[in-house]
């Protein structure tokens, strides 16, 4: 690692928006779905930096909820590259020991891919370094809307009482239950807006937003991301 981060507070849980593939393909003149492959590529770098950093919690938006509007072709392509990475992201796991989570409602995905997914959590469930929390057929409302429906059915069933829910029962119903909430949201490529992006989490979350588009994010990009955050005074909404 480099010096640069000498005596700086490294936060323990990073949301990143991989924002960019498209943008970084076409100033190319490529296919999108390039991009999408060279952004994968710089996941997996970005995993083995973190777990290098001591960074605790890595959680990555690789498909929303609505990200199902784009093309079949573009869907498609996606998808391909997810049975890819998810086999080559056990290998770097278990080297690296990375614990691999998902958030996201993996229903709506093809059975094998579920299956890789869940072999994935399965398979690192007991590594202790990093946990990287891949976000896939994730939705912030979606995700709310979820927990809004198993928290009713738990009322009717008895098992929770309308009046004792609290903001902790909330979180337990959430896809990230038991992780903290993140410290830093780093975006790439510019856009200054959450796209749905854990609408619950992010409540006091610090925001950086590098123009860099995702397929160039490397370690430089993070440093810069971590010494921003070592710059904000975070008050919770109290005074100092
Ligand atoms: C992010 O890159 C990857 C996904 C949303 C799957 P984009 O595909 O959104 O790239 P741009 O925003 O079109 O450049
Ligand atoms: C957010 O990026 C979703 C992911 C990175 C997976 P989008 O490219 O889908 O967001 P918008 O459309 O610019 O808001
Ligand atoms: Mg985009």
């Amino acid at each position: 690692m480099g010096q640069k981060l000498d005596g700086m507070v490294i936060p323990k849980h990073v949301a990143l928006i991989l924002d960019g593939n498209g943008r970084w393909a076409k100033k190319r003149g490529l296919p999108r779905t390039m991009g999408h492959k060279q952004g994968c590529v710089t996941v997996e770098k970005t995993v083995e930096i973190a777990a290098r950093m001591g960074i605790e919690y890595l959680t990555v938006y690789g498909f929303s909820t609505e990200n199902w509007k784009r093309s079949s072709e573009e869907v498609g392509a996606l998808m391909q590259l997810f049975r890819y990475y998810m086999v080559r992201l056990l290998k770097i796991a278990t080297a690296n020991n990375v614990r691999v989570q998902m958030i996201g409602d993996r229903r709506r995905f093809d059975k094998d891919i579920i299956e890789g997914i869940n072999r994935l959590v399965r398979e690192t469930k007991e590594n202790t370094g990093l946990t990287f929390v891949i976000a896939v057929n994730y939705g912030g409302r979606d995700e709310l809307t979820r927990a809004a429906r198993r928290m009713a059915q738990d009322c009717v069933s008895g098992i929770l009482k309308a009046d004792e829910i609290t903001q902790e029962t909330m979180e337990s119903y959430l896809d990230t239950a038991g992780m903290p909430d993140p410290d830093l949201l780093i975006r790439t490529s510019g856009e200054i807006r959450l796209s749905n992006y854990l609408l619950w989490q992010l409540a006091y979350t610090e925001i950086f937003v590098t123009d860099c588009l995702w397929p160039d994010f490397d370690q430089e990009e993070l440093e810069k991301a971590i010494l921003a955050y070592n710059k904000r005074e975070r008050r919770f909404g109290g005074v100092k």
